[in-house]
């Protein structure tokens, strides 16, 4: 394959993975021509070193995902809510994952105080959760140590964020689910921590951010 022009091997490499998963299994692409039955949505990180499917071990049909720069949950963001509304309310899926990573660069930026152009607009979402948790943040002396923390709030505030939309607690209310989920996965070894923010219902919300049906 050495010959090959970088985006080239790709294609060569697609081969041979169709050849593989053939020999594994050989019903495998006709089971998935039928339906995608997925349980999971993932809402991580753009990062080229966090892909779900493999740092989960799981296969094409078993995670719906979202990704886009430090694993956010904007309220406005009409792509993410028509996944999450996809996802919730097609596929109902049983748990909505979000899951950040140490090391990861948006996050990094929302720290400190250098503009990068049009991007700056998304890291402000991330400032937003710094100054949440600017007290605690501030007084983590080692800067990695605090960078760590703050991918960690980054995870447990996208984790809040979802769990105030209409389209979460509706599911709420109609079947006690989806869980939604904080996780961080660390690029350093691979190993994912639970942060254990796991909710499926509206209780320990805030009383002005729990919406009754309309
Ligand atoms: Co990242």
């Amino acid at each position: 394959m050495k010959h090959l022009a970088a985006y080239q091997k790709l294609l060569a490499q697609n081969q041979e993975w169709v050849k593989k998963k053939n020999n594994e299994d050989k019903d495998f692409f006709e089971r998935l021509v039928k339906q995608q039955n997925p349980e999971f949505l993932w809402i991580g990180c753009s990062d080229s070193r966090v892909p779900a499917n493999q740092i989960t071990g799981t296969d094409p049909g078993e995670i719906f995902v979202h990704r886009n720069i430090a694993n956010m949950v904007v309220h406005t963001d009409m792509n993410m809510l028509s996944v999450l509304d996809y996802a919730v309310n097609v596929l109902e899926v049983n748990h909505v994952i979000v899951c950040g990573h140490y090391g990861c660069g948006g996050v990094r930026a929302a720290m400190g105080n250098q503009q990068f152009g049009l991007i700056d607009n998304w890291i402000r979402h991330i400032k937003n959760v710094y100054t949440k948790y600017q007290d605690e943040l501030d007084g983590i002396a080692d800067k990695t140590e605090r960078e760590r923390k703050f991918i960690e709030y980054n995870v447990i505030e996208q984790v809040f964020d979802l769990s105030t939309t209409s389209i979460i607690q509706n599911a709420w209310t109609k079947r006690n689910g989806p869980w939604v989920h904080g996780w961080v996965y660390d690029i350093a070894n691979g190993i994912i921590k639970d942060l254990k923010v796991s909710m499926n219902n509206q209780r320990e919300l805030p009383e002005v951010y729990k919406l009754k049906p309309h």
